[in-house]
């Protein structure tokens, strides 16, 4: 349970490393100290061997011997024969093995020589230097010296503890860490999983209250950021549950009230029974009309817009659509002006930019009171073809503008309905031209009209398509 701990984790990581660091550092130090001890005491034991070696000659061996028991170096001396002549005092030596013996020959065939470790002779591991006395030729026998190893390990002995000292400083500065991790990181992550949990829960009320510019505090400003954005999510999504339940019942109940009517045989005359089936035909046609348009931002939902991409020429587009909806313009003595200039051709899915067109042009007809004027231009702008429709009609309050790509948003509800507008248009529009790697903008001032600029890039684009 303990181990799950993420500080305690980190802190016995880094007491392992403290231990592991510890231990190289200890045998490391210890062979570095080896290693000093064989290479300087060889050099000594040579120097201090070839001065006895001149003071034997000289007949020191009194003074030598002297000398030996102040430091903690053993003396022998050997005749040419290799028996032992003179040792240091209160020495107790051993029988010498093979490789005293070849080391002591070697001097005595006139060269210095150095051997380290367990010597049977002296009874210990440790150097060994054997210097002839004499010169070549005249060899009268060797000095061999010998320091222990044991020294080193006294010194090391000092070393150790002070190790030991680092090593337990170590263990202490984990100990920190992990309390630092753990208030630092491990806590504030517990808050943060215990708010995600309760987010999952659709609970979107407790905030982190972790701050900071360090990654957990990022973290806690990201998970904070996610809980606003959820929390506004579910409440439009439930709005537009209720809007779209509430779009459905209003022509529902118109049809079931005069068809109510009718099949009661209510209706006083034709005429009157024409309107109501009128009404009806109208209001199954808005049902119609809204159930596609849900179903076409349903499908961009789910990334499942088709965009079927062709090369295909933009006027032959906008003149279609232009011509199909001149008959609704007259209607209503509105007048459609159309300009436009040559462009290549474009990848695009014609089908679904006739419905962009569509929806803009319906728009400009809806709102503009008649004897108003439409504009559609097509025009080629660097990489990009632009279409504008203009109208002189009622305009945008300024405090609309930037909702009216909103689903079902519709500045003023009855006047929207009556032309037989859902506020699903515009936002059709946005996710058409967008899954085209285009923009959409709007520009509108009361009472004079408004302009719809479209873009679409002429090279295709790396926007995904639905
Ligand atoms: N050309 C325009 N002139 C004035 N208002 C417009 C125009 N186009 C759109 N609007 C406003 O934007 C709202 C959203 O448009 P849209 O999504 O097409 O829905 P609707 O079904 O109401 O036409 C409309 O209800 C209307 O208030
Ligand atoms: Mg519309």
């Amino acid at each position: 349970m303990i181990r799950k701990n993420l500080a305690v984790r980190i802190g016995l990581a880094i007491m392992g490393l403290m231990l592991v660091v510890s231990i190289v550092q200890y045998i490391a130090l210890g062979q570095l100290l080896r290693n000093a001890f064989y290479q300087q005491s060889g050099l000594e034991l040579i120097v201090q061997g070839q001065q006895y070696a001149n003071m034997s000659s000289m007949g020191g061996t009194m003074m030598m011997q002297m000398l030996c028991t102040t430091s903690d170096t053993s003396l022998v001396m050997v005749g040419t024969d290799g028996n032992i002549i003179t040792a240091s005092p209160s020495l107790h030596l051993g029988k010498p093995d093979a490789s005293d013996s070849s080391t002591i020959r070697t001097a005595l065939s006139g060269q210095s020589e150095l051997h380290g470790g367990y010597s049977s002779l002296f009874g210990n591991s440790g150097i060994m230097a054997a210097v002839p006395i004499g010169s070549t030729g005249k060899i009268t026998g060797a000095v061999v010296l010998f320091r222990p190893e044991g020294i080193v390990e006294t010194a090391f002995h000092h070393v150790e503890w002070l190790l030991l000292l680092v090593g337990v400083g170590g263990i202490l500065v984990a100990l920190g860490l992990t309390v630092i991790l753990s208030n630092r990181i491990a806590g504030p992550l517990r808050q943060l999983a215990a708010v995600a949990r309760e987010m999952s829960r659709g609970d979107y009320s407790s905030k982190v209250e972790i701050t900071g510019d360090d990654e957990v505090g990022k973290l806690g400003e990201a998970i904070n950021e996610l809980a606003a954005n959820l929390q506004h999510l579910e409440t439009s999504r439930k709005q537009f549950l209720a809007d779209v339940s509430h779009e459905l019942r209003t022509p529902m109940s118109y049809i079931r009230g005069y068809s109510q009517v009718l099949a009661e045989g209510l209706v006083q005359s034709p005429k009157e029974k024409e309107d109501y089936l009128r009404i009806i035909h109208d209001e199954s046609i808005r049902l119609e009309g809204l159930i596609n348009d849900l179903f076409t931002l349903a499908q961009s939902d789910a990334g499942m817009l088709k965009i079927v991409k062709q090369p295909i020429q933009l006027e032959d587009v906008v003149y279609s659509v232009v011509d199909r909806m001149r008959k609704k313009a007259e209607d209503k003595e509105i007048e459609i002006q159309v300009s436009v200039s040559p462009l290549p051709r474009i990848d695009a899915d014609s089908a679904r930019l006739e419905q962009v067109l569509v929806n803009l042009i319906d728009n400009a007809i809806r709102y503009t009171p008649p004897r108003g004027r439409i504009e559609v231009s097509l025009i080629r702008l660097a990489d990009w073809a632009e279409v504008k429709v203009s109208d002189t009609g009622v305009g945008i309050p300024a405090k609309d503008l930037p909702h009216i790509w909103d689903r079902l948003y519709r500045v003023e509800k009855s006047r929207s309905r009556v032309g037989g507008g859902t506020g699903l248009g515009l936002s059709i529009v946005k996710q058409i031209v967008e899954a085209h790697g285009g923009t959409v903008q709007a520009e509108s001032a009361e009472n004079v009209g408004t302009t719809i600029t479209v873009r679409i890039p002429l090279h295709g684009s790396d926007a995904p398509q639905g």
